[in-house]
């Protein structure tokens, strides 16, 4: 038998995708790249934006007439699109065989035999963790480990609490296990995973419960495990235990991807981020104080109803204050179920949404290409992913700072080489290898 398998969205989906193969390759699926050659098409989906739906829709049409020509098709949709459309989901897509919501991965195998005899749904917030399964991953030396599910901010943009539910946190004592058993398996770099990191712990039992500072240390300090990175936190709960245990511990990278969302404290207000433009520059100013040569990324949301070109151009200047190394830009899209979709007007003009959004990438690029080229004619430590997207001669790696490499050399993926670099694009830098680091 085997599976097709698309997958949109965020991180978190790149972790359940990886689960689902996982899953369906230790059940004796093996993966086609060709949708039409598959027994079972499978779609994890996305609905963070119109946009991720959009995308969505369009494939599932596709899956529609290879089903049409082939009845024995199996076609199952995952995520959180099923989950917000699970009244809906086999009245409207009538040839949906599975559909189930992202807590609901570990009962896949049990939804495709159940299948065999009806169109089968299962949907809920308090699922288990796809962290508990196995994953075959994208990139054989890392690891997403997911910490927590859900979300109890109340962003006034965003459908993940409604889709994904309450936070609930995995146990610690679970997760330095996981940590350990995936070093065991060869795994040097993982990446905790949850919408709201530092919130960590807070739903777990009083006396078994870390908070994610407390975790951070005890990941980082798994023997075999190199690095060590995270998202994302939410600036208002970002604390100075998680900043002190980013500077002492040596495998916590020099990375943080913390999402502003806007440079204008009025336009967070409405956005219900709960701390101000100012609030956020001075929790920067503490995190690049206490971490030597931190990289900073963040996510930028344009045409928040309401925005004025004031407000905007606070975004603009946020980018430039800020420093960014990178950012994820977004224009603002209504999404059924949020606050901002009942209670706001989505006014501000399509294209006067592309003109800011344009706008805010370029700054973007011209902050970050500024910022990438304090690592030129210096060596940086890089782990080897493998050969060059472009060019197989040439290797692939990443710094610690999260900033892509590609360089010639001749080291093994999944080693720490040191680089020399010599150039620098906004997203990428290139390099030569001088030598290898062999960790502590
Ligand atoms: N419109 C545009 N961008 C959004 N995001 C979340 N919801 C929306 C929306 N309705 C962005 C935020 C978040 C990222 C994952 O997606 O910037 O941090
Ligand atoms: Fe959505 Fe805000 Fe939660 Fe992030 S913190 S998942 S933007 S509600």
């Amino acid at each position: 038998m085997n599976y097709h398998l698309t997958s949109f969205g965020c991180q978190m989906n790149d972790h359940d995708a990886e689960r689902m193969r996982g899953l369906l390759e230790s059940l004796g699926y093996r993966e086609s790249r060709i949708r039409d050659d598959a027994d079972l098409i499978l779609f994890n989906t996305c609905t963070i934006r119109g946009s991720a739906d959009e995308r969505f829709l369009g494939n599932l049409g596709e899956a529609r007439r290879i089903k049409r020509e082939n009845p024995d098709v199996v076609v199952a949709v995952g995520g959180c699109w099923a989950q917000s459309q699970k009244e809906l989901v086999f009245t409207q897509f009538p040839f949906v065989d599975i559909a189930f919501g992202p807590g609901e991965i570990t009962r896949l195998g049990e939804l495709i035999a159940r299948e065999r005899i009806e169109a089968v749904g299962a949907f809920s917030f308090d699922g288990a963790f796809s962290g508990t399964l196995p994953a075959k991953r994208e990139r054989p030396h890392h690891a997403w480990v997911q910490i927590s599910v859900g979300c109890n901010c109340v962003c006034s943009y965003c459908i993940v609490p409604a889709v994904r539910g309450r936070e609930r946190s995995r146990h610690p004592q679970e997760l330095v296990d996981e940590v350990a058993a995936l070093a065991g398996d060869g795994v040097r770099e993982v990446t905790l995973l949850g919408q709201n990191v530092n919130s960590y712990g807070r739903d777990l039992p009083r006396g078994e419960r870390m908070t994610f500072a407390e975790l951070l240390r005890a990941v980082g300090s798994v023997p075999g495990i190199w690095r060590v990175r995270y998202t994302s936190p939410h600036p208002k709960d970002m604390r100075e235990d998680v900043i002190a245990a980013m500077a002492e511990t040596p495998t916590l990278c020099e990375h943080v991807h913390l999402p502003a969302q806007s440079g204008s404290t009025a336009v967070l207000k409405r956005m219900r981020r709960t701390y101000s433009r100012e609030r956020y520059i001075d929790l920067l100013a503490r995190i690049r104080d206490g971490i030597e040569d931190v990289s900073v990324t963040t996510d930028l949301i344009v045409g928040f109803p309401g925005e004025t070109d004031e407000e905007f151009a606070d975004t603009l200047s946020l980018v430039r204050e800020a420093r960014y190394d990178g950012a994820f830009t977004f224009v603002y899209s209504e999404r059924p179920g949020t606050e901002a979709a009942a209670a706001m007007q989505d006014d501000i003009p399509p294209a006067l949404k592309s003109e800011r959004i344009q706008a805010l990438v370029d700054t973007v690029h011209e902050v970050s290409r500024a910022r990438a080229r304090r690592f030129v004619d210096a060596e940086h430590e890089v782990l080897v992913e493998g050969p060059s997207r472009n060019d197989p001669d040439r290797l692939r790696g990443r710094l610690r700072q999260n900033i892509t490499v590609n360089f010639s050399g001749d080291a093994v993926p999944g080693s720490l080489a040191m680089v020399r670099i010599t150039g620098a694009s906004s997203a990428t830098l290139t390099g030569e290898q001088v030598g290898v680091r062999v960790p502590a």
